[in-house]
């Protein structure tokens, strides 16, 4: 089995292909980048200042851009206008630790090491090379709010174009698994995918909402998943899928 890893943002591309084919060094990369923020003379906050500085001027280490993700706001990533990287520091936490990191990196390698491929380029240019035989999986970005500029993404990808590389997809025979937006209690985000592809969505329960627990309401997430027929038509059944029928629009 051989994998081809995929995303438009180049140092998400960079960092994936450092943990997958050097672990061992990301890891003792990011352990000096993180302890660095213990004695940053202006203080941890300033550290992540720094850091962030460097990564916008186009510095190329993986472990900057790891450090970040980790120091920053809920995790989450945050994008300006400009195509600067603009989420703030979590003031109060540290980030992962680099023992922790590596409970995660290491078997993630061992998984994927010598087997895998990657690349940084719009998913339509991607898709040029798939095959029959190969299974496609996407997770495009978030659909819910794609009337306004989504700073979650340095890019984001329209419903239209989108639909028709998947259309293209099924006309070379070629299965995928797309996730593509969901429900939160009564609200459903996004546009469903058209009806006239080869395909079932099923909705994944994906247990309770932090969002809306922390507002003090209980609600279940479900994440729609566009599995292509002939795929699903072949596939074992899940030993949880009872679980996914119950949550079958
Ligand atoms: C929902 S996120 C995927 C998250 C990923 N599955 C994960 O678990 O980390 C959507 C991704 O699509 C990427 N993206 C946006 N436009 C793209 C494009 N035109 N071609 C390829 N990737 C794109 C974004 O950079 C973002 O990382």
């Amino acid at each position: 089995m051989h994998y081809l890893l995929n995303d438009l943002n180049t140092p998400v591309m960079r960092l994936l292909e450092e943990a997958i084919t050097q672990p061992r060094r990301l890891i003792r990369e990011y352990e000096k980048v993180w302890k660095g923020q213990f004695d940053y003379p202006g203080g941890h906050l300033e550290h992540y200042y720094a850091i962030r500085e460097l990564f916008n001027a186009g510095e190329t280490m993986p472990a900057h851009m790891l450090y970040l993700l980790a120091r920053c706001v809920k995790g989450s990533v945050r994008y300006g206008r400009d195509g600067n990287f603009n989420q703030s520091p979590d003031k109060r936490r540290h980030g992962t630790s680099p023992q922790t990191l590596a409970l995660s990196v290491l078997p993630l390698s061992s998984l994927l090491t010598g087997k895998t491929t990657f690349s940084a380029l719009d998913y339509r240019e991607f898709l040029k090379q798939a095959q029959p035989g190969d299974v496609v999986y996407m997770d495009p970005p978030y659909q819910g709010v794609s009337s306004v500029r989504d700073t979650r993404y340095i890019s984001g990808v329209s419903y239209e174009a989108f639909a028709e590389a998947v259309e293209d997809l099924e006309s070379r025979n070629i299965d995928y698994l797309i996730s593509y937006d969901g429900s939160c209690g009564e609200k459903a985000y996004g546009k469903d995918l058209p009806t006239s592809l080869r395909c079932t969505k099923v909705m994944l329960k994906a247990g309770l909402s932090s969002q809306a627990t922390l507002l003090g309401r209980k609600a279940v997430t479900y994440e729609a998943l566009y599995v292509s027929n002939r795929l699903l038509a072949n596939a074992r059944p899940l030993p949880q899928q009872e679980t996914f029928l119950e949550a079958l629009a």
